[in-house]
């Protein structure tokens, strides 16, 4: 019988909720991506956090950003899967499809449509990375009512490698993207207040089987093979996360997985509990 102190990761991915149980502790966001949903848009380039092709966007609530919904790229070939856990997964596919609501046909993102005018791809391998970056800086910054500079715009393309293109021509369509929302015409863009409904629905739904054992804890279950292995829970706060690894000293803690991640893509290390 399933404890009910455990549950599936659950997230929210082209508007639905998506429950996964069983999977690895180790299955990282790019590998659930490609080998198990088929998004294979995403690229996996160097597979340790440098060069940006497998980047996604990721989306969680949160009041002190516009409309409530912080959205932020994310290299998801060092994130764990359970990093996900009540929060909104965005590829470069979902780009056209959560941002279809412009009333004028046009279906491509502003960062999807400046690309390929500014010419910012040649043999496309790191296109989908740039793209993702340029529409979380696209996202922000518009939400915001800003408007980047062409340093700030670099700055936020420091995690993507290009080989073949060169740096000019998507700087330019950085540029180019901000251009195209000041010309009165109607945008696609990523509907905010909709993905924080989704994400608040996702934490008021819980799955039938699972009673949560402590609001201090979001426990996301012991998934793996056997008692050894498996994520014990998310603690979201100090005293939380105090208690947890009294009780769990042998616990390896995770949080951003920049290194850890590293363990596991680079030294193929098991991972403890
Ligand atoms: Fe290179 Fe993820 S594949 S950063
Ligand atoms: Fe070839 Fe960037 S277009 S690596």
């Amino acid at each position: 019988m399933q404890d009910p102190a455990t549950r599936p990761i659950r997230f929210i991915h082209r508007g639905a909720i998506v429950e996964v149980t069983g999977a690895p502790t180790t299955r990282s966001v790019l590998y659930w991506l490609r080998e198990d949903a088929h998004c294979v848009g995403t690229k996996e380039g160097c597979n340790e956090g440098d060069c940006g092709a497998c980047m996604v966007m990721v989306g969680t609530r949160d009041d002190a950003s516009p409309g409530g919904l912080a959205l932020r790229p994310v290299n998801s070939c060092l994130q764990f899967l359970s990093a996900l856990d009540g929060k909104a997964l965005f590829t470069v596919e979902d780009l056209g499809r959560t941002t279809a609501r412009a009333g004028d046909g046009e279906t491509l993102h502003p960062a999807q449509r400046a690309m390929v005018a500014c010419h910012g791809s040649q043999c496309g391998f790191c296109t989908p990375g740039f793209t993702m970056s340029l529409a979380a800086c696209y996202e922000n910054r518009v939400a915001s009512g800003t408007r980047p500079t062409r340093q700030a715009i670099a700055d936020s393309l420091s995690g993507n490698l290009c080989r073949c293109t060169g740096y000019r021509p998507i700087l330019d369509a950085g540029e180019a993207m901000f251009e195209a929302s000041t010309t009165g015409r109607s945008m696609p863009r990523i509907d905010r207040a909709a993905v924080v409904r989704l994400l608040h629905n996702l934490e008021e739904n819980p799955p039938l089987h699972y009673r949560a054992p402590d609001r201090a804890v979001a426990a996301i279950g012991a998934i793996g093979a056997n008692d050894r292995d498996g994520w014990v829970a998310a603690p979201r706060t100090i005293e939380a996360l105090a208690s947890l690894y009294q009780a769990h000293p042998d616990a390896q803690l995770v949080a951003g997985a920049t290194d850890v991640g590293l363990w596991v893509t680079k030294q193929f290390r098991a991972m403890p509990r």
